[in-house]
């Protein structure tokens, strides 16, 4: 089968198409054909190779795994005789076994992994789109502990996690101001957002109030720089690891009202995430939940999709087609 390997860290070159060997499945998995996947910032990430963090996961001197992909949308082509929950045939949506191989025309899934049906009405590019809505939930609702009425900041609020983040802040009924560039004021908007403020703005704090929850979706400012907003009792939560977050992480779990929070999604149980997903397929069945597409590419442009990822400026996800 078609896939995009990557056999070294780099910029969006180091990945090429290749013939791999498609996966057989033993009795417990199931094999499913890809339409869509994804170019995240965390493939980015993987790809480039240039956070120490991520190089504990993803290797130390080159890719453990040279099949990028953490999600996909598809449809079911075989089963394993004990798997009852599929059949052939069933459109599913999920996340690729450790966060790799949705850059395939196939892969394969235990019957226990983080895959799901696709709610009737939803195609698979929005259903491929919809992961991301797997780490806004469990940041704002285990580590914001958002309650109805809560005041909530959302720095990066026009990219993936962000514009997620927009959205379920809005259906716990919180008032919520989104920081994004000025050219993304309306989208923000659209998708809920009660205030939207430039994070580059030099009048930022004297627009800026105090909430029960900011949330870094970005991890592009600090707790250091952010606690003034936060209320007595604020929680600052972020996607990105630094020693420092790690630190007071520690330091304010035990000391003083502000929380300083740093969650890794990915690596939560795959019933956890079953659960999520469940509660996001009712969102999008009832239309609470929406995920916005920037960009759809081909696989075999898959170079130019990691190159506009690399920006840093994608407004929501950036969709890959394979077939
Ligand atoms: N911890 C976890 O479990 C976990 C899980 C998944 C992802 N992540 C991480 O979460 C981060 C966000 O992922 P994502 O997919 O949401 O990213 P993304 O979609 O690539 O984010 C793009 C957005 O970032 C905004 N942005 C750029 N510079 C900014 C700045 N200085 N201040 C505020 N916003 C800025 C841009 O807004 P404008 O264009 O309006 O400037 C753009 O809309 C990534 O670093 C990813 O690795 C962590």
């Amino acid at each position: 089968m078609k896939a995009v390997i990557n056999n070294e860290y780099g910029d969006p070159d180091v990945l090429r198409i290749a013939e791999i060997e498609k996966p057989v499945v033993n009795e417990d998995e199931l094999l499913i054909k890809i339409h869509y996947t994804t170019a995240t910032t965390v493939d980015s990430t993987f790809r480039k190779g240039d956070s120490f963090f991520a190089r504990l996961f993803t290797g130390a001197f080159k890719p453990k795994k040279n099949v990028l992909g953490g999600e996909f949308s598809g449809v079911v082509e075989e089963t394993g005789k004990s798997v009852t929950s599929f059949k052939k045939g069933d459109k599913v949506w999920g996340g690729a076994p450790d966060g790799f191989g949705a850059y395939a025309e196939y892969i394969k899934v235990n019957r226990n992994d983080a895959v799901s049906l696709i709610p009737d009405g939803v195609s698979f590019d929005f259903a491929a789109a919809s992961y991301g809505a797997l780490t806004a939930l469990p940041f704002l609702r285990d580590e914001g502990k958002i309650e109805k009425g809560m005041q909530v900041l959302i720095n990066g609020a026009s990219g993936s996690i962000g514009s997620f983040a927009v959205q379920l802040a809005k259906f716990y009924d919180c008032e919520v101001t989104a920081l994004c560039s000025p050219r993304n004021f309306e989208l923000v908007k659209s998708l809920g957002a009660d205030y939207a403020f430039d994070y580059s703005s030099p009048e930022i704090s004297g627009q800026l109030k105090k909430y029960d929850i900011i949330f870094d979706a970005v991890g592009k400012t600090s707790f250091g720089k952010t606690k003034r907003y936060l209320k007595k009792n604020g929680r600052y939560l972020t996607t990105v690891v630094t020693p420092a977050i790690l630190w007071q992480k520690l330091f304010t779990r035990f000391i003083g009202g502000k929380k300083a929070i740093i969650a890794f999604t990915g690596l939560r149980s795959a019933n956890e995430k079953l659960r999520d997903m469940d509660f996001v397929n009712k969102l999008m069945s009832i239309g609470k939940l929406k995920p916005l597409i920037d960009r759809e590419y081909d696989i075999q442009q898959i170079r130019a999709a990691h190159g506009y990822v690399d920006k840093g400026h994608k407004r929501g996800n950036v969709v890959i087609k394979l077939i």
